[in-house]
């Protein structure tokens, strides 16, 4: 099915009781809150592994003078040490898929420079530590703020870099009101829980060599593509299982160097390598999120009327590399001006990699346009959220085409109801105690993708349902949404489901990113079941016209069935398919949301303290009230970390992050998460695909530190333009 035209009446609506959308517990969480759920680096199903460790290069750019592994070969146990030496021959890079150890040459610090395989984890560390490099070390090219007059236009990747429209600095210039500010965002890394970890076993067989990697990967299908590129195979012969993922956040969207490495080992020793990254390694062998400066302007009429938007990003990442963070994207879809500009520029520097982190783009946009916003507000004397429906766009301003579904006024205004924002004080003026008590708030927009995805299912003749499709789930429920789409559509209780995802060998998904897996998958699945009752009905006799799936029977016209009937002796299945279309064209698809924040600051200290926080947001149709809250949180938490914590802090001098690990890289604790909630709006977006769903994992993410940024501002009189908003900052 191809998103080509508005979605009718379905199944699934006018069910207000219905299996899609009940807050139903995650179908996997007993298996992995009693250590069931075996994670890639836990798998038992690749025998008698060697052990992988990983050496990191100890210089941000020059080349490799010598390498001495010596010592590291003799040591015990070793059986592999791999350099750029010995490397096997690889492929082409493919979506940020590098080619590993191809050459002296440094150009980041962390980068892989060998790979130390024996018989045990303790004894490949220990020996990985006896690598000798020396180096001919050049200067570094790692601050982005000296780069950035040098910095160039990127390649452009979904969406053009650059975008005008009218005359900017005409209307700019002609503003009574103006506003022109920089805000910056610091390196920020994913930090997720599982850290990247693969076994692999490379076996050579009569029809050619294969690969199977049990990898901690978010996009299956795009990662075995690209491991084939590098790995110089064919992408049928690349298999990638991957059941249990702790946590991606973008950082697990492509196959990091660990799984090329792995790959490669088990090719030269003829037996399976298992490796995971150390936490430290995560911050520089992995991705992490580029620092980006933003400049903002804004022209507006005397009624805060904006007349003018100018938003432009500066990004950075490694050499040879072409990601650049898309921070003004956003901007162009969210407020109503004539004269618009935004522009991309990227420097590469002698930093790792950069990458999508969680909502790519907008989480850093919003940080600074929703911030900018708020200044606007002040120097207006007219309320954030009054200003912010005074340019509320009719239609999508740049693109020109109307909004799917755009409820951004209706959360602004169910939040104010229901946060008590006519308590909001003049700035400065609330206090409780040693506290300056502060509110703000910020609106919040995430792009809506639809990306192909299949399915296929089966009825099984015990009554049964399986579902299979190469899809991910993160740790976000996918699991258990597909049980409940399948069991609405099928009529079938969730425990008659079973979700067979993380597996190449199943059909090809959407995988987990870009909050598009939920909508993307679960619309495959949907097209599946709405085949398998199709052909269920056609096998019977059964007029379709009408027919009832519902508690493990179909009714249609006098007739009444039961699925197991109809299922015969060999079962019965079916395969689903969706696609974009034209959909994606003649409306612009976002999430919505807004957020609002109480802070309290120390008056003597400048500590920030985050009070409560609330989240109104709106992603269509809701598949689990459960799960898709917990998103919402986890969001809202991810803000609270880019607002007042998170940074990885770069030596410029030698260009690594001082702070690579979490006991120095601070992420919100549970008493940096006082009382959050979060609430949706009834939705239902028959633009967007079947389920007539939308993304909801990174919306909540959006804006969410700029609330705090605002209610800081509101408590405090203080404009802090440089996250995070740390107290040295207060002071
Ligand atoms: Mo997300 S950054 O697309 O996993």
């Amino acid at each position: 099915m191809d998103m080509n035209q508005p979605i009718g009446a379905t199944p699934l609506d006018g069910k207000p009781d219905g299996l899609v959308g009940r807050p139903i517990d995650r179908i996997d969480g007993r298996l992995k809150v009693t250590g069931r759920a075996p994670y890639a680096y836990e798998t038992r199903d690749l025998k008698n592994p060697a052990y992988g460790f990983l050496v990191e290069a100890g210089i941000a750019k020059g080349r490799i003078r010598s390498l001495d592994v010596s010592a590291a070969k003799r040591a015990p146990g070793v059986l592999l040490v791999m350099t750029h030496e010995n490397v096997p021959e690889q492929g082409e890079k493919k979506e940020q898929v590098t080619p590993q150890l191809q050459g002296p040459e440094i150009r980041f610090h962390g980068q892989p420079i060998a790979f130390v395989v024996a018989q045990s984890f303790e004894q490949a560390r220990a020996a990985a530590a006896l690598v000798k490099a020396e180096y001919d070390a050049e200067k570094p090219q790692a601050s982005l703020k000296a780069a950035r007059p040098t910095a160039v236009e990127p390649k452009p990747a979904q969406t053009p870099p650059d975008s005008t429209l009218g005359d900017f600095d005409g209307a700019f210039a002609g503003a009574p009101v103006k506003l022109d500010v920089e805000y910056t965002t610091p390196v920020q890394i994913h930090a997720q829980m599982e850290p990247h970890a693969t076994i692999a076993s490379w076996e050579t067989g009569p029809d050619g060599d294969r690969v199977t990697l049990y990898t901690a990967n978010q996009m299956l299908n795009r990662g075995q593509a690209s491991l084939a590129s590098v790995l110089k195979l064919k992408p049928e012969n690349v298999r990638l299982v991957s059941h249990y993922i702790g946590g991606g956040f973008g950082s697990k969207l492509q196959p990091q160097p660990e799984a090329i490495l792995s790959a490669l080992a088990s090719k030269s020793l003829k037996r399976p390598v298992k490796v995971a990254l150390t936490r430290q390694q995560e911050f520089h062998v992995a991705t992490h999120r580029t620092d980006t400066i933003q400049r903002i302007r804004l022209g507006a009429d005397e009624n805060g009327r904006l007349t003018a938007i100018a938003h432009e990003s500066w990004s950075a990442t490694a050499p040879g590399d072409v990601f650049y963070e898309t921070s003004a994207v956003v901007t162009r879809s969210l407020y109503a001006a004539q004269n618009r500009l935004t522009r991309h520029r990227l420097a590469n520097l002698n930093v790792p990699i950069a990458s999508a982190m969680r909502a790519p783009g907008e989480a850093v946009g919003q940080l600074a346009f929703e911030c900018a916003m708020d200044e606007l507000a002040e120097q207006l004397k007219i309320d954030p959220i009054e200003l912010r429906i005074r340019n509320e766009p009719e239609q999508d301003p740049e693109k020109k085409v109307p909004f799917s579904t755009r409820q951004l006024v209706a959360c602004m205004r169910e939040g104010a109801k229901r946060f008590g924002w006519d308590k909001r004080g003049a700035t400065g003026a609330t206090r409780d105690g040693q506290w300056l008590v502060g509110m703000g708030m910020a609106a919040a927009s995430r792009l809506n993708p639809l990306m192909p995805s299949q399915a296929g299912v089966r009825l099984n003749p015990d009554g049964t349902l399986t579902v299979r499709m190469a899809m991910t789930d993160i740790g976000t429920g996918t699991y258990t949404i597909l049980a409940q789409i399948a069991g609405e559509m099928m009529g079938l209780p969730v425990e008659r489901i079973r979700v067979e995802i993380g597996d190449t060998a199943y059909p090809k998904a959407a995988g987990s990113g870009g909050s598009f897996g939920a909508g993307s998958a679960g619309s495959a699945l949907y097209v599946a079941c709405d085949n398998l009752r199709q052909a269920l009905l056609q096998n019977a006799g059964m007029t379709p016209e009408g027919a009832v799936f519902a508690d493990g029977r179909v009714v249609s016209g006098n007739r009444s069935e039961a699925l197991t009937d109809l299922a015969g002796a060999q079962g019965v299945e079916a395969k689903g398919e969706i696609k974009p279309g034209a959909m994606k064209e003649r409306y612009s698809q976002h999430s919505f949301g807004a957020h609002f924040a109480e802070v309290g600051v120390d008056r003597d200290t400048g500590e920030i303290r985050l009070r409560r926080m609330l989240g109104v947001f709106t992603g269509g149709r809701i598949l689990n009230l459960k799960t898709a809250r917990s998103q919402a949180l986890g969001g809202m938490i991810f803000g609270i970390g880019a607002a007042l914590m998170e940074a990885a802090e770069t030596d410029t001098r030698y260009g690594y992050f001082v702070n690579h690990d979490l006991a120095e890289y601070h992420v919100p604790a549970h008493a940096d998460v006082p009382a959050i909630d979060a609430v949706f709006l009834p939705e239902l977006d028959d633009k967007a695909n079947p389920l007539k769903s939308k993304g909801l994992g990174e919306v909540s993410i959006c804006g969410a530190g700029a609330a705090l940024a605002n209610a800081v501002y509101n408590a405090t009189g203080l404009r802090i333009r440089d996250y995070p908003l740390t107290l040295d900052k207060v002071l």
